[in-house]
């Protein structure tokens, strides 16, 4: 893959290849949600299992009404809320023009990404793009356009030319059953945001129980470096390498992930730190933020960071 402009862009996705589209969230490896042949090419880049639906990507309200049997009314009001935004909502299909992306769910997932480049690319294609996040499964997502063609040097196809996202964690999935919100994948935007809106009165996060959505099962975001929580910069063995928000003088060396505690420049800078790991010669590199782990941090964003760290960190009693 290589960078490329709009118009080789679109070119490319008229003819069944991939795009990979910048969003605010990560990076998503794309082509036209309705093309078989494009959505086919999805899976065996990125060797993702089959039974694992895609999210389609739209650019605005009015072209999601095309495709779905009706916008029920809190999933109009949270788009209007939150789109062009980090939210995916599952929705019922009218027809069978997005079938491929769907691998047999009963629902679509439904998003407007907040990215001026990628916006404009769904408009002139005039159909939606399907997209899972740009990376080959297990390892984080792309989160900058570097990361992208480093994960996908060898394959055709493009890579649409952007700035870095801003948020750096996957999209909120929810679904509206009985007049509940049901979050089933946590993002940034959450109950606190959902609730934000007065005539939601429910909302239920699933996140915690296994298999509300089918990419729960597979293995996430591990970097090939252990990566150890500590809890106490005391527990730092000596000469090591540690991801922290100020410099540590104990270390060998801090990787400074953001400056002073500041969980949106951690969640933007996440993923491109876990995969430069990789590029380190050792096998053990330590994690030092306490305040992410206090009870006092409680927003959306910072549930949704410690649910992606969750899958990366492993406790310091086991690595001893
Ligand atoms: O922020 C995001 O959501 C990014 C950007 C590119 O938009 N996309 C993303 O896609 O994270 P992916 O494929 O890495 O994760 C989507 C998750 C998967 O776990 C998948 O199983 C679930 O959403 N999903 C997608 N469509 C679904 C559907 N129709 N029903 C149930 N789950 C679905
Ligand atoms: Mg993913």
């Amino acid at each position: 893959m290589k960078l490329v402009n709009q118009t080789q862009a679109i070119e490319l996705l008229t003819t069944n290849n991939l795009v990979i589209i910048p969003t605010e969230t990560v990076y998503g490896l794309g082509g036209d949600a309705t093309s078989k042949e494009a959505v086919e090419k999805i899976y065996k880049f990125k060797n993702r299992p089959a039974d694992n639906p895609l999210i389609c990507h739209f650019y605005s309200i009015d072209q999601i009404k095309e495709y779905i049997i009706e916008l029920p009314r809190f999933a109009l009001e949270l788009f209007n809320m939150f789109s062009p935004g980090p939210l995916t909502i599952l929705l019922e299909p009218k027809d069978n023009r997005l079938i491929h992306a769907t691998r047999g769910q009963k629902f679509v997932g439904c998003r407007i990404p907040n990215n001026s480049e990628t916006l404009s690319l769904i408009k002139k294609l005039n159909r939606p793009i399907a997209a899972p996040s740009a990376n080959p499964s297990t390892k984080p997502s792309a989160t900058n356009a570097e990361m992208a063609l480093n994960y996908f040097k060898d394959l055709p196809g493009g890579v649409l030319e952007s700035t870095p996202s801003t948020i750096g964690l996957e999209s909120t999935i929810i679904k509206i059953e009985n007049n509940t919100v049901f979050i089933l994948r946590e993002g940034s935007i959450g109950e606190r945001e959902i609730r934000s809106n007065p005539t939601i009165k429910n909302v239920v996060n699933l996140n915690k129980s296994k298999d509300v959505i089918p990419g729960q099962k597979y293995k996430h975001y591990s970097p090939s470096t252990d990566v150890v929580k500590l809890d106490d910069i005391e527990q730092l063995p000596p000469n090591s390498i540690v991801i922290s928000t100020d410099h540590i003088p104990s270390s060998q060396r801090t990787i400074v992930i953001s400056n002073s505690y500041n969980p949106k420049e951690i969640s933007k800078n996440l993923y491109k730190t876990l995969i430069s790991l990789d590029e380190l010669a050792t096998d053990t590199v330590y994690f030092y933020i306490p305040e992410l782990f206090s009870d006092t941090a409680s927003s959306s964003l910072e549930k949704a960071l410690r649910e992606r760290l969750s899958k990366v960190l492993q406790p310091y009693a086991e690595k001893k």
